[in-house]
């Protein structure tokens, strides 16, 4: 690989966490086969029993907060810091392991796990304490009004703004452990694409998206995309090498 680029963005999905002991949506344990996405993922959902929406991502709080990165996320945060380009991470993923592996320029398009959103003042409470309808605002100090902040289906997402500015700057689009079905986000690497931007797909196998892809690596990404990662600064060391 000898190509440099200027603008790498990535778009991850619940397979980047896979390999961390988390479980990702659509495979035989994933989450929703335990639950229905309508009675917790949808803003109707919330609107009729918030209670029971906030105990579902009260629950889920314990385990991503002792969840630790794995390998891929490292290997991104590795890229962040050494590559001579810009990069990217936008995540369809509610846990945090990508900032605790070390990567600073994260954009939780589906929102985060450790935040809630005040209805009432719009600010944000970052906590992985319980938050439920009793919760105070810190900020507008009234109760009752926090909502996990989490995108549910009903929602627009998040950072968008960002993410079309980032979508039309990059030249490297790679997508990792995401199955491609759901939009917005299914969609980026079309208009990376339009924008004229090389497209790598990193899955266990086809996304439902991947006919969209110039490159495709078959396999775990914890054992992918580090590789891919060592290969991407080596060819940059070498070309600066030449350069001198
Ligand atoms: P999915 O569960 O739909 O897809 C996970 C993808 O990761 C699958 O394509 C797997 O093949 C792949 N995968 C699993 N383990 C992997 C590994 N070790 N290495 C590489 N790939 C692996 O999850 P998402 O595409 O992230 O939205 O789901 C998108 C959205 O659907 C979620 O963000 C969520 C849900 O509705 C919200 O919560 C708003």
């Amino acid at each position: 690989m000898n190509k440099q680029y200027k603008h790498i963005l990535v778009l991850t999905g619940a397979g980047v966490s896979a390999e961390s002991g988390l479980a990702t949506f659509r495979d035989a344990e994933g989450l929703w086969n335990n639950h229905k996405v309508e009675d917790v993922a949808t803003i109707d959902a919330f609107e009729r029993n918030p209670e029971y929406v906030h105990a579902f991502y009260n629950e889920m709080k314990p385990e991503l907060s002792a969840a630790k990165p794995n390998s891929a996320h490292l290997a991104l945060a590795k890229l962040e810091k050494e590559y001579t380009g810009e990069v990217n991470i936008v995540t369809q993923n509610v846990d945090t392991l990508h900032e605790k592996a070390g990567s600073r320029k994260v954009y939780h398009i589906h929102g985060q796990i450790n935040q809630a959103v005040c209805l009432n003042c719009g600010q944000i409470l970052e906590t992985w304490d319980a938050v439920d309808t009793q919760t105070v605002c810190p900020h507008c100090h009234i109760a009752g009004m926090m909502k996990p902040n989490i995108v549910f289906f009903g929602e627009s997402l998040l950072y968008m703004n960002e993410v079309e500015r980032l979508l039309k700057a990059c030249d490297l689009f790679i997508s990792v452990g995401t199955s491609g079905v759901v939009y917005p986000a299914a969609g980026f690497v079309q208009a990376a694409k339009y924008h004229g931007a090389e497209t790598w797909e990193f899955n266990l196998e086809a996304g439902a998206n991947n006919y969209l892809f110039d490159k495709h690596i078959y396999g775990k990404c914890g054992t992918t995309l580090p590789a891919f990662v060592d290969e991407l600064l080596k060819s940059a060391e070498e070309k600066e090498k030449n350069n001198d």
